[in-house]
């Protein structure tokens, strides 16, 4: 399966990248959200790292993810406080959404999960024509240097005295035509020194340019595009910036 974020995948991000875990994007999406009063959509909420915090600020944020196994963490999570979000089971590919919003979000690289280039730019087409007029979609990427030397690597999670959870990934094999990696991803599960539990993801991810990208969005009919470095907005990028965040605006 190709970034399934399936049942192990789903619980080590959990683990690993908790609710309110902020790579900076959390204080970033807090401060470009700040001072809107309509509706927001995450795609590919996931855990709802990022969404919950938003709401707890009085955001009016919804979010839609692939993977069951993600949005029940999510769900859960909301439980715990209260909160009742809209959330559902889409895919990029064919979302839709019940209104049209004020800002639509995507942190984490999610947007470089999609690997196919038409189905990327159809999905861009799609946020804005889910955006208000003067609604803004605003996402970031990955500098392709990231995705590019990646290296495998073994992690681990403690769960319990008893229980471990571990990941082992390969280094990416990489086509420069498609601008695309594909790594292998093993989740395991111990528990008393034996395995219980495994799980491959084919974890699949597309680098853009940044020029590529900000001429994409315009061909969407988007205008006002800022490309901004290190989640500092309106930086324009270094060659050392891991991030690379865009706006871009439906007139
Ligand atoms: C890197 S996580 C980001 C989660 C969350 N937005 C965050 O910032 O922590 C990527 C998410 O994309 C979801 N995903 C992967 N492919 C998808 C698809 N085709 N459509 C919708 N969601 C997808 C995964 O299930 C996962 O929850």
């Amino acid at each position: 399966m190709e970034n399934a974020y399936g049942k192990l995948a789903a619980w080590v991000y959990h683990l690993d990248k908790p609710i309110g875990h902020s790579f900076g994007d959390l204080e970033y999406y807090r401060e470009r959200l700040a001072g809107c009063t309509g509706a927001i959509l995450e795609p590919a909420t996931g855990n709802g790292r990022i969404l919950i915090p938003l709401l707890e600020s009085g955001l009016d944020i919804e979010g839609f993810d692939a993977s069951e196994e993600m949005l029940h963490y999510c769900r859960q999570e909301c439980l715990q406080r209260n909160l009742n979000p809209r959330l559902t089971r889409q895919k990029f590919q064919d979302f839709t959404g019940p209104r049209r919003y004020e800002a639509i979000i995507m942190p984490a690289g999610s947007f470089q999960l999609i690997t196919d280039t038409a189905s990327a730019l159809a999905l861009l087409q799609r946020c804005y024509d889910n955006l208000l007029p003067g609604g803004r979609l605003i996402l970031d990427t990955d500098n392709s240097k990231e995705i590019i030397q990646s290296k495998g690597a073994l992690r681990s999670w403690k769960v319990s005295d008893n229980e471990r959870l571990t990941l082992s990934s390969s280094d990416p094999d990489i086509n420069y035509v498609q601008q695309t990696t594909l790594t292998y991803l093993r989740y395991e599960h111990w528990q008393d020194g034996l395995l219980t539990h495994s799980e491959l993801d084919l974890f699949c991810l597309r680098w853009w340019g940044i020029h590529e990208l900000t001429f994409a969005l315009r061909a969407a009919g988007f205008t006002d595009v800022i490309v901004s470095g290190g989640y500092q907005h309106g930086r324009a990028p270094g060659n050392d910036d891991a991030i690379i965040s865009f706006e871009a605006r439906r007139p």
